[in-house]
């Protein structure tokens, strides 16, 4: 049986003391869960380690911790697995080498106050973010005598967004919640898909409203994908974030205060009219839109003047050059022409196609065992 060398972070604000790593050695199969290490050394070595489990089994979401910095189920990842990857350092170390020990670091999960331990404060930070999305379906009127129809499609789409086990994973590896603890965050912003993508709601364009003039709200995600990779039901909140910035723009058309809309389209429309992105105009048009007067926009000039203490640096480094600063980035007339019909076939389109990448499978799947049989017996 293999052995694992698990450092588990510990952490009792009570004591006064700073966190430190506690070691232990055990063997087990690398099958078994890292949850499982955990409680050995909780069961037979040290029964003070604080870590918050129920299920086992990846349903209640309550083991969350990261494991060699990557966030997840504790319950729901192998040890041979967590000991196999150097998530924090796979772009310098790489894998574990053959032979190497196999170490775990088991910490908290992050973006969330430590209570002791690997126990994070749900409620301090996950809780209410998740309350503050109005987490709950708002009925359309009047309520029909018998149940609301949904369409299949529509449960489809949301379907992913229901996986959600509320575990946490996402937030802690947040890179806009760690600059801005105020963000709303990934696991509140998919619940909110959940509602808006669910025609029995009543609320769809005053829930965007409300998460796009937010400042901490839809348009502050930065698509790192992080919350992509951490979320152990596949989620994507990312994905429901970028759907939710989709309906609020192009089908409720909101122009939010926070120029977020705006300066999505802003990427999109540059890339039109120049083939690539010009940068020096994204601030001019996500404040003041396509016109040509958008480039006199109070507010981007504003901007602009807070800018200069970063600009002027990367200008005299050379990482900036101020020609195609200015003049935006040239391709051949031909690869323009290319780009703009790409363009206009998409636009051109009646409907705007969602493509829900979740729920994979084929039209054709072969039918199960016996299925056949009995439906030509059941019509005969
Ligand atoms: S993609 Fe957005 S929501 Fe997800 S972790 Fe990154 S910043 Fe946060
Ligand atoms: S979206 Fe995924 S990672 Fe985030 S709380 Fe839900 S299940 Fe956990
Ligand atoms: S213990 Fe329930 S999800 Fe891990």
């Amino acid at each position: 049986m293999p052995e694992y060398l698990l450092k588990i972070r510990r952490f009792d604000p009570q004591s006064g003391q700073a966190a430190y790593w506690d070691e232990h050695r055990i063997e087990m199969e690398e099958s078994q869960s890292v949850l499982d290490g955990i409680l050995k050394v909780r069961n037979e070595i040290d029964g003070s380690v604080g870590i918050r489990c129920s299920c086992q089994q990846a349903i209640c979401g309550s083991c969350g911790v990261r494991m060699n910095g990557k966030p997840g189920l504790a319950c729901n990842t192998h040890l041979g697995i967590a000991a196999d990857r150097k998530w924090r350092n796979e772009a310098v170390g790489g894998p574990r080498d053959e032979g190497e020990e196999r170490v775990i670091e088991i910490e908290p999960m992050g973006n969330m106050p430590v209570i002791r331990d690997l126990i994070v404060d749900m409620d301090a930070v996950h809780w209410k973010k998740f309350q503050r999305v109005t987490p709950y379906l708002v009925n359309k009127q009047p309520v029909p005598e018998r149940e609301y129809i949904v369409p299949h499609d529509n449960m489809v789409d949301i379907t992913q967004t229901m996986a959600c086990i509320q575990c946490g994973a996402c937030v802690s590896d947040c890179l806009s919640m760690e600059i801005d603890p105020g963000f709303i965050g990934p696991a509140a912003l998919a619940k909110a898909y959940r509602f808006v993508g669910d025609p029995r709601d009543a609320d769809h364009k005053e829930r965007l409203k409300d998460l796009a003039e937010d400042e901490h709200g839809l348009y502050d995600c930065t698509h790192c994908f992080n919350c992509i990779d951490a979320c152990p039901k596949e989620v994507a909140p990312m994905s429901q974030i970028m759907r939710l910035r989709r309906k609020a723009g192009s089908d409720y058309h909101i122009d939010d205060r926070n120029n977020g809309s705006r300066h999505e389209e802003s990427f999109t429309t540059l890339v039109k009219d120049y083939g690539l992105l010009h940068e020096a105009e994204l601030l001019p048009r996500s404040f003041g839109g396509n016109s040509w007067f958008g480039k006199f926009a109070p507010g981007a000039g504003a901007v602009l003047l807070k800018s200069l203490p970063a600009i002027v640096p990367a200008v005299l480094r050379g990482k900036v050059n101020i020609k195609t600063a200015i003049l935006g980035h040239k391709i051949g007339s031909k690869d323009l022409s290319a780009v703009q019909r790409l363009f206009n076939k998409v636009e051109d389109r009646k409907e705007r196609i969602e493509l829900n990448l979740y729920v994979v499978g084929e039209d054709s799947e072969p039918e199960p065992v016996g299925a056949s049989a009995a439906s030509e017996s059941e019509n005969s």
